[in-house]
C-alpha cells in the first residue's frame, strides 16, 4: 500500500512525472497510488502514463458539478420546432429532391464526400463480446454489421467513379480487434490506403465521493469520451488534415448500429451544400409521444436536440393544428459534418458539454478485489456530437422514412435487436422485389414472412434493383438473397 507521501514516490521519476504526482496529490486523488509500493517498475510507468493523459482541471470541474458546487441552470429558455425538409408530397418538393441530387451527386463524383463511422462505443446493451461492429446481422448471409457498411462504401464508390474514402473512430477499448477485424477480411474488397483508422479520447469516471476509480492496482477505470469526442479526434488524429490534402469537404456519419444507413446519400448532401450548412441531420417523425429518442428544437434561438428525459411531459404531448407532435423531429444520429466546421470545432477549444450518466463502474476494493458492482456506482461523461448542431449557421434537418433508413441493433432482445435489424431488412429488401413485381410472402403483421437480402454489391437502391431484376427470373425459395 502507499504509504509514504509524495516523498517517497517521486524518487526516480522524472520531473514531469514529479509534476504529475503532485497535481494528484493537489486534486484530492492520492489514493490512485494505494498499491503504489507493492507494483512493479512495469506497472508503475503503465499508471504514470495513463495518468499522464488525464485532464485533471476537467476532472475538477466534472467534480464541482457532482457536489452542487456550479451554479444551477435558472434561467428562462425558450423552445420552438425545429424548421425541416419534409418528405417530398407533391410534385414540386419531388422537383427540389432532384435538384438536391445532382447536387450531391456532383459532389460525390468530386471527391468531396468522404463515410465516417463512429465505433468507438462499448456496446454494452447488447452483450456481445468485441466491437458491435463484428455482429453478424445478415438476414440470409449472416454478414457482420462492418461488412454491410463497407459494401455500402464500395458499391457507391464504384457507382460514382471514385475512391470514397471511410474514416472509422474507434477507442481504446476496441481499436486493435477492430483493426485486426478490417485485416483479417481483406478490408472487405476496400482499398486499405482509403481505410482510416484513429482512437477516440478516454475520460475517467467518478465515483460518489468525486473520486476517480481504480479497476486495477495500475489501471484507472476511464470510458470513450462520447461521440462528441469525434470532432476532436478527427482533427488530433491528423485525419481532417489528410482529409482537406484530398479535397474532401463533407463527412457522412453514421454510427454502427443502423442497418438501413444510407451512407453518402446525395439529396441529403445537396440539401447540406444548397444550405451552406456546416453540420445537418436527418429525423425521423417520432412514433409516439413517448418515444425515447432526443428531439430536434430550437432552444433560445439555437438549433438542438433535446434528450427525451429533459423535454416535459406537457411539450412531449404538445400538437400542432394538424395533430401532429410539435416536438416530434425525432433524431437518429445521422449527421453531415463539414471537413471546414470539424476543424473550427476543435480549434476552438472544443467546448461541448458534457452529460452525466450514473452507471456500473467496476473498482477495486482496498484489499485489491475487484468487484463488479450490481447496481450503478458512479458517473460517466460523455460529449454528444450533435450539441455541434448550435454552432453552425443554417443546419438542416432532413426528414426520412423510418423503413427505408433506420433501424439500429441496441439490445440483445425485443426493440431495436437483432431480430428488428433482421426483420427491417427482410421487409426492406421484400418492397424492392415487390417493385420488381417478385410476390413476397407476408404473416398476419405485414411483414416478409422468410428472410431476404440484398447485397449492396448486387444493387444500391431501389432504382438499380429494377433495372437489373428486370428480365431475371427471381424466386424465393425459403428465403432470397442476391449477391454481386
Ligand atoms: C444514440 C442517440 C439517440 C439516437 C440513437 C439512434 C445519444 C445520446 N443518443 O443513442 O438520440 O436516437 O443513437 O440509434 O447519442 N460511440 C462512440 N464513442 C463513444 C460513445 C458512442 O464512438 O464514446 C458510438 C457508438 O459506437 C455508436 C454510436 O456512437 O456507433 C451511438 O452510441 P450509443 O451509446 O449506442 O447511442 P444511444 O444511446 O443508443
Amino acid at each position: 500500500m502507499y504509504r509514504h507521501g509524495v516523498d517517497s514516490m517521486i524518487h526516480g521519476r522524472t520531473p514531469d512525472e514529479k509534476r504529475l504526482i503532485q497535481t494528484v496529490h493537489d486534486h484530492g486523488q492520492e489514493h490512485l497510488f494505494r498499491f503504489w509500493d507493492s507494483l512493479s517498475g512495469k506497472e508503475k510507468d503503465a499508471l504514470m502514463r495513463q495518468i499522464g493523459t488525464i485532464d485533471f482541471e476537467l476532472v475538477a470541474a466534472h467534480r464541482r458539478l457532482l457536489s452542487g458546487a456550479e451554479e444551477a441552470d435558472t434561467a428562462v429558455h425558450t423552445l420552438d420546432p425545429a424548421p425541416c425538409i419534409p418528405i417530398p408530397r407533391d410534385e414540386a418538393g419531388r422537383k427540389r429532391e432532384r435538384r438536391a441530387r445532382e447536387i450531391g451527386e456532383e459532389a460525390i463524383r468530386a471527391g468531396k464526400v468522404a463515410a465516417f463511422l463512429v465505433a468507438g462505443g462499448q456496446g454494452t446493451r447488447l452483450g456481445f463480446d468485441g466491437p458491435k461492429g463484428c455482429f453478424p446481422v445478415g438476414p440470409v448471409s449472416g454478414k457482420t454489421l462492418f461488412q454491410m457498411h463497407a459494401e455500402k462504401i464500395l458499391a457507391a464508390s464504384r457507382r460514382y467513379g471514385v475512391t470514397i474514402p471511410w474514416a472509422i473512430m474507434t477507442s481504446e477499448t476496441n481499436d486493435a480487434a477492430t483493426r485486426e477485424f478490417f485485416q483479417e477480411h481483406g478490408w472487405f474488397g476496400l482499398d486499405p490506403g482509403s481505410v482510416i483508422f484513429f482512437s477516440q479520447r478516454m475520460i475517467p469516471a467518478l465515483d460518489g465521493e468525486g473520486r476517480l476509480i481504480l479497476d486495477g492496482r495500475d489501471h484507472i477505470f476511464m470510458n470513450p469520451n462520447g461521440h462528441g469526442g469525434s470532432l476532436l479526434a478527427l482533427y488530433e488524429s491528423g485525419t481532417i488534415g489528410r482529409f482537406e490534402a484530398r479535397g474532401v469537404e463533407i463527412l457522412s456519419y453514421f454510427q454502427v448500429d443502423n442497418v438501413l444507413i444510407r451512407i453518402v446519400d446525395p439529396v441529403f448532401i445537396g440539401y447540406h451544400i444548397q444550405a451552406g450548412a456546416g453540420m445537418s441531420s436527418k429525423m425521423v417523425q417520432k412514433s409516439h409521444p413517448g418515444e425515447k429518442v432526443g428531439v430536434f428544437g430550437i432552444r433560445d434561438g439555437k438549433l438542438n436536440v433535446i434528450e427525451y428525459s429533459d423535454l416535459s411531459p406537457e411539450d412531449a404531448e404538445a400538437r400542432l393544428p394538424d395533430g401532429s407532435l410539435k416536438y416530434g423531429s425525432g433524431s437518429i444520429a445521422i449527421h453531415l459534418i463539414d471537413t471546414k466546421f470539424v476543424r473550427a470545432e476543435a480549434e476552438d477549444g472544443f467546448r461541448l458539454p458534457y452529460h452525466t450518466a450514473f452507471k456500473k463502474v467496476p473498482y477495486l476494493t482496498d484489499s485489491g478485489d475487484l468487484v463488479d458492482p450490481d447496481t450503478p456506482n458512479a458517473f460517466k461523461f460523455e460529449t454528444f456530437v450533435f450539441d455541434a448542431l448550435a454552432d453552425t449557421s443554417s443546419p438542416v434537418i432532413m426528414e426520412i422514412v423510418r423503413e427505408h433508413e433506420f433501424s439500429p441493433v441496441k439490445n440483445a432482445a425485443g426493440e431495436d435487436s437483432p431480430a428488428t435489424a433482421r426483420r427491417d431488412l427482410s421487409n426492406y429488401y421484400g418492397g424492392w422485389l415487390e417493385a420488381a413485381g417478385v410476390p413476397v410472402p407476408r404473416d398476419a403483421a405485414g411483414n416478409a414472412a422468410v428472410p431476404l437480402e440484398i447485397s449492396p454489391l448486387f444493387a444500391l437502391d431501389r432504382e438499380e434493383f429494377t433495372a437489373k431484376a428486370a428480365g431475371r427470373e427471381l424466386t424465393i425459395n425459403g428465403s432470397l438473397y442476391l449477391e454481386e
